[in-house]
């Protein structure tokens, strides 16, 4: 799902193309793709567009990710991104996958001493 919502992706600037998928606890999958904007700062990342996806659509508990792009490389989420996930997805398990193979890291690996705060 993430390599067919890579297909989806708006990026006549970077030509970088992304594509997400995030599967929930209870096993449904969503999907996102970057889409950039001329006024480029308004570019949205694809596993933003991912995780809000699911979440509008009522999910709050989630289990992985897996990102893919058409590079060689693998493509790391942002920073921004990772603090998103971190957010809402604690345990989040990410599936990093290239033409070199797939790795696997957790949220909290790619977001060490991360800021948390619940405003109660
Ligand atoms: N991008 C993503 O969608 N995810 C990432 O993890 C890194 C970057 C997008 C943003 C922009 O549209 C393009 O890739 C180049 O940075």
């Amino acid at each position: 799902m993430a390599e067919k919502a890579m297909g989806n992706a708006i990026a006549p600037y970077s030509k970088f193309k992304v594509g997400v998928a995030i599967i929930a606890k209870n096993g449904k999958i969503y999907s996102g793709c970057n889409i950039e904007n001329a006024s480029l700062a308004l570019s949205v990342c694809a596993e933003r567009v991912a995780i809000l996806n699911a979440l509008s659509n009522g999910e709050r508990s989630f289990k992985a990710m897996a990102i893919v792009a058409n590079d060689r490389d693998y493509c790391y989420p942002c920073g921004a991104c990772r603090q998103l996930l971190w957010d809402f997805a604690k345990n989040l398990e990410i599936y990093l996958k290239s033409e070199m193979g797939v790795k696997k890291f957790t949220i909290k690996e790619f977001l060490p001493y991360a800021f948390s705060k619940d405003f109660a």
